[in-house]
């Protein structure tokens, strides 16, 4: 059987991702619309060698889709998710629109693909964040094990996590820098050439931001468990493409050490690095590739049941284009 897909944000960086993604796992498509604003309807975008004209989402009907996979951020979500669902499509949405909506399922698939069974609620599925993504995938076998009491990370997250125009300004302001012309700053608050920038998204009230907000709201609904402490700072840095994370958690029991790296051994999706003087990086092995890798997984001095960990990911595959082709094929799969 095939299925209809429409990509909402086809034109953008996720998007575009997300057509190769499925074209590269043999997603079984029968028509793909691509979708955008009418800014770039008329454009083409290649699938599997063919050219394929971009439409107006405002124009587009729906109806003619099974299945769609929205990143156009979340103003165009909450505009067009409901429309889609309403018209009989299933929507997996990449932006946090509908994240926290408790009728909504958050999945990844690998750690909780029962609560997709909810997609029946609203025919919508959210897809999380990019950074909790790759933490749900490194804890969830620990979490198993032995619980969580806490989790602290810091994350220091790639440029292209905030989209094409973000990526262009680190390039531009990199050139500029080097060439000794002036530069200035439109996506990012501040310069983010050379630098590392401590606020990602708005802040909120609590003195967070909301990119840690999510990463706190998001772990808890993934895990399915609220009393899990989760305390983020997020971090952008310059680099294009990889998110990286310095993980530091408590568990509920005493673990060990060497069943840990067992567990992580196994974990579907994970790759653990093995060597303590070795580490994975965001750019050497992470960029362009699905998996995530885990590495620096050591005993904390500071706490009896504390374990850190470092880990990597492309942030626009697993964590937005990959995971949300999976959460379609274990759709297909399981229910339709
Ligand atoms: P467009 O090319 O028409 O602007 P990125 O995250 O790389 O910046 O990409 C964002 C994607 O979301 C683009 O494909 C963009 O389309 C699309 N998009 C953004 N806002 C809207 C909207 N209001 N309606 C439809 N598509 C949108």
């Amino acid at each position: 059987q095939q299925y209809n897909v429409a990509i909402l944000g086809a034109t953008g960086l996720v998007g575009r991702q997300i057509i190769e993604t499925l074209a590269d796992r043999k997603f079984p498509v029968g028509s793909l619309f691509p979708l955008a604003s009418s800014r770039s309807a008329g454009e083409d975008i290649k699938f599997q060698g063919q050219d394929i004209e971009v439409q107006d989402v405002e124009l587009f009907d729906f109806s003619q889709a099974h299945i769609a996979i929205f990143s156009a951020g979340s103003e165009a979500s909450l505009k067009y998710a409901s429309i889609a669902a309403d018209a009989g499509c299933i929507v997996i949405d990449n932006s946090s629109a509908f994240r926290n909506d408790f009728e909504i399922p958050l999945v990844v698939p690998e750690v909780n693909p029962h609560s997709l069974e909810d997609y029946r609620n609203r025919n919508i599925i959210a897809n999380p964040n990019c950074s909790t993504i790759q933490l749900m995938l490194a804890v969830k076998p620990i979490y198993d094990a032995y619980g969580i009491d806490r989790i602290n990370v810091c994350t220091y997250q790639a440029v292209s996590g905030a989209g094409k125009e973000a990526v262009d300004e680190l390039a531009k302001q990199t050139a500029n820098l080097m060439n000794a012309r002036p530069m200035d700053n439109q996506v990012f608050p501040k310069q983010i050439a050379f630098n590392v920038i401590p606020q990602i998204d708005d802040f909120t009230e609590n003195g967070y931001t909301k990119e840690e907000m999510k990463i706190v709201n998001e772990t808890q609904k993934i895990l399915g468990d609220s009393t899990v402490a989760v305390n983020p700072t997020a971090v952008r840095v310059p680099v294009f493409f990889g998110h990286s994370e310095a993980i530091h958690l408590e568990t509920r029991m005493p673990y060990d050490l060497e069943h840990v790296k067992s567990l992580l051994r196994e974990a579907p999706g994970v790759e653990l690095i093995e060597d303590e003087h070795d580490y994975p990086t965001a750019v050497s092995d992470a960029s362009g590739n699905d998996t995530v890798y885990v590495g620096r997984v050591r005993a904390d001095i500071s706490h009896p049941q504390g374990l850190n960990m470092w880990v990597v990911s492309d942030n626009t595959r697993k964590g937005a284009a990959t995971n949300s082709v999976q959460i379609a094929e274990k759709l297909i799969e399981i229910y339709l």
